[in-house]
């Protein structure tokens, strides 16, 4: 299935607010909440799709030719790419009926697997939300990772005991969503965590844990000290609080600071193969793309996903060979132009 019509067949039946447009750049949506769009203005999305574009190619084909691989460990597994599908949750909230987050996971879980990379799965208020993402993962041989959202510790305890129950190789929480709009004064409480409470966080978790929704190098530094394995450099899209930097933008100091130290993956506005290959050039290990991955169940199911994923592995390994990045370890910040 080519991706024009993956794109063109979620046109049909993606619910009224995304338009699947061809590039998912955060215009049309703008501040759909709910919706895929992001918070106040909804500039945000924009400024974190715009700032990848401005990071340019050194293209160099002076060298050796090789075979471009483009394999990825994470926590003792291989993965295919650095790339991972993002999480995204109540999807019936914001993409319309046609699935529930079961069917949504259900689909989405297997087809990364199969194409050789690894699913994030998304919380709600809902707590259905929850059960029905780990039982998509454990369905799966625990090929994903949920993301719990930073509730009160005692319904944290109760998610992780999910999370173990599905067997996922990692966990990980999106520290910032207490800034959504949907998620504000409600019961159970979400909100910011401390050092301390994180600590025990990690620790509940019993597996590796990446924490999603840093964007200073004081937060990461923080994330260090309460002993995470990653962190997900993201402003969540641009839901969570509106006029922040983009990803791309802080992603160097915040490497500078913990680069070597954990895994760190980026997200937010990342939309092609080239996008990813930049990503990796200024420090990232990896990246997660949320949006376009509901596009393409929407749009064309399990051969949708498997679609998108095969277009921007090709990019990928593209603008690799092109710039005499053979492996992923040879991708270097010379090899963009800023
Ligand atoms: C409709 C929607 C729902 C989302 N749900 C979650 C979620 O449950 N957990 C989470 O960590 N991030 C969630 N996100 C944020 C994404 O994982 C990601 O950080 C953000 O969309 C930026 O990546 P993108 O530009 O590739 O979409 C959601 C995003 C959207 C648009």
């Amino acid at each position: 299935m080519e991706y024009s019509e993956v794109i063109k067949n979620a046109r049909t039946n993606i619910g009224p607010y995304c338009k699947a447009c061809n590039v998912c750049n955060g215009i049309v949506c703008k501040n759909t909440m709910p919706g895929p769009g992001a918070k106040g203005t909804g500039d945000l999305a924009v400024r974190n799709y715009a700032k990848w574009q401005e990071v340019r190619i050194n293209m160099d084909t002076i060298c050796e030719q090789r075979t471009v691989e483009t394999k990825f460990e994470l926590f003792g597994k291989t993965f295919e790419y650095p790339f991972f599908a993002g999480p995204v949750g109540a999807v019936k909230l914001h993409y319309g009926d046609k699935y529930s987050d079961q069917e949504y996971n259900d689909i989405l879980v297997p087809a990364c697997a199969k194409s050789g990379i690894a699913a994030f799965t998304g919380d709600g208020t809902n707590y259905q939300v929850m059960i029905e993402a780990t039982e998509a993962i454990s369905k799966f041989d625990g090929m994903g990772i949920p993301t719990v959202k930073p509730w009160d510790l005692g319904t944290i305890k109760e998610k992780m005991e999910l999370v173990k129950k599905s067997g996922a190789f990692a966990v990980a929480m999106d520290i910032d969503a207490a800034g959504l709009p949907f998620l504000q004064n409600l019961n159970p409480p979400a909100g910011s965590k401390s050092v301390e409470e994180l600590k025990e966080i990690v620790k509940m978790a019993e597996i590796p844990f990446l924490l999603k929704g840093i964007m200073t190098p004081k937060a990461a530094l923080k994330a260090k000290e309460a002993g995470v394995q990653g962190i997900v450099v993201s402003n969540h899209g641009g839901r969570v609080l509106d006029q922040c930097p983009s990803t791309a933008e802080v992603l160097p100091a915040i490497v500078k600071a913990v680069g070597g130290e954990m895994k760190i993956f980026v997200d937010g506005g990342i939309r092609t193969g080239i996008d990813v290959f930049k990503a990796l050039a200024l420090g990232a290990d990896a990246v997660l793309i949320a949006r376009p991955f509901v596009t393409a169940v929407y749009g064309g199911q399990e051969e949708g996903v498997a679609s998108y994923v095969q277009k921007i592995g090709a990019e990928l390994k593209d603008t690799m060979a092109m710039c005499g990045a053979f492996s992923l370890k040879e991708i270097q910040d010379d090899m963009i132009w800023k």
